[in-house]
């Protein structure tokens, strides 16, 4: 087996930038030698800075392309088709969330990459992001005790960096499968997982306060864990001023680990009897961290043979959980994330 791995990017939008710095810092092993994007100028962007081939279609790039992997980044209701024809082709798979937008969908997948000898993953980066994984190894040494309930907040003013008019696909519910729970919802929903353990049921309330967006740019919802534990998953992108708060908040028995954060950096906190005031315990670049380790995972699975962080299977989760807010939103009652 060769120590090198040629990848193919699958979609150049604004994702594609976070995966390639990621590779640039942090994973030397990736090649990346096809560039496909309908918009072929996004291509040229990239071929210029990699040196790989441009190409305006995945059908030509699987036919006259170099590659052994690919890393699909395209809209939601592409991925399902994108992602069969390259496990198909015998490529290995690396999908940005959601897996699809529907179960059926993600089982549709699911079943592919059964029959494929390659690997499947998808790409989850708050699995990799430092302060969520410094935050796991403190509850895990009992910092805070035992865990009570726990506060994820997406809470992002508006800001059309991630729905830019070049990108209207993010507005419409019929192409990513819902609104904000199901879309950027999920880099907040796992490390709830990963800090709780698996989700059992949630309810919820859905609310559309952005004009432009077709699905919930609000969603406030309970989850209650298999543990019993409880958490609060608050949703907000709106036209406005929000106040300071936390993403991540988590109280135990002992005290509470709050993580404040933004795309340019976060920082670990920790408040316990020892430290009323709070006591700094971890900062970094934060987000943008996150995908070189998510790459490497995948590149490290492929050449090593190694364990994924997380496998497909787990990472429906957090689609099964913004499907389970939708369901309770009609149904007025709690409703089973693995129903
Ligand atoms: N992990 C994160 O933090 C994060 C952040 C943003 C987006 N995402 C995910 O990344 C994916 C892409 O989102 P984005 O914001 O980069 O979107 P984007 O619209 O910026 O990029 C998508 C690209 O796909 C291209 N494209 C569309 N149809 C195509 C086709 N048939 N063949 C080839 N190219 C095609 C478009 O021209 C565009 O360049 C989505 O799954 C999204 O949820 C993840």
């Amino acid at each position: 087996m060769t120590d090198r791995l040629k990848l193919a990017f699958v979609g150049c939008g604004a994702i594609a930038r976070f995966h390639l710095d990621g590779i640039q810092g942090h994973e030397p092993r990736i090649d990346v030698t096809a560039l496909v994007d309908l918009d072929q100028d996004k291509a040229q962007g990239f071929a210029e800075e990699t040196g790989g081939r441009v190409f305006t279609s995945l059908d030509t790039a699987l036919a006259e392309g170099d590659f052994d992997a690919v890393d699909i980044m395209l809209p939601h209701d592409l991925h399902e088709e994108a992602a069969i024809q390259c496990l198909e082709a015998g490529k290995h798979v690396l999908l940005e969330k959601p897996m699809a937008p529907s179960i059926d969908a993600c089982d549709r997948i699911l079943a592919a990459a059964k029959k494929s000898p390659c690997v499947f993953m998808v790409a989850e980066n708050s699995q990799y992001w430092p302060e969520i994984l410094e935050a796991k190894r403190h509850i895990e040494s009992g910092a805070i005790g035992d865990i009570i309930t726990a506060r994820a907040a997406f809470i992002y003013a508006f800001d059309d960096y991630w729905f830019k008019e070049a990108r209207p696909w993010r507005y419409e519910k019929g192409r990513t499968g819902g609104g904000i729970a199901i879309d950027g919802g999920s880099h907040w929903i796992r490390p709830l997982r990963m800090w709780m353990g698996e989700l059992k049921e949630a309810v919820g309330v859905l609310g559309h306060p952005l004009d432009k967006m077709e699905g919930e740019s609000l969603a406030r919802a309970l989850f209650r864990f298999e543990s019993g534990a409880t958490a609060i998953f608050d949703a907000m992108m709106i036209d406005t001023t929000f106040a300071p708060e936390p993403w991540w908040r988590v109280t135990g028995t002992k005290g509470e680990l709050t993580i404040n954060a933004g795309l340019d950096g976060s920082n670990l906190w920790l408040w316990d009897k020892e430290h009323p005031e709070g006591k700094e315990l971890f900062a970094s670049a934060g987000y943008t961290e996150s995908f070189g380790p998510e790459l490497s995972d995948f590149t490290s699975a492929i050449l090593e043979g190694t364990e994924l962080a997380a496998g497909p299977e787990h990472a429906v989760g957090e689609l099964r959980a913004a499907l389970a807010i939708y369901r309770s939103v009609e149904s007025g009652k709690w409703e089973q994330v693995w129903e």
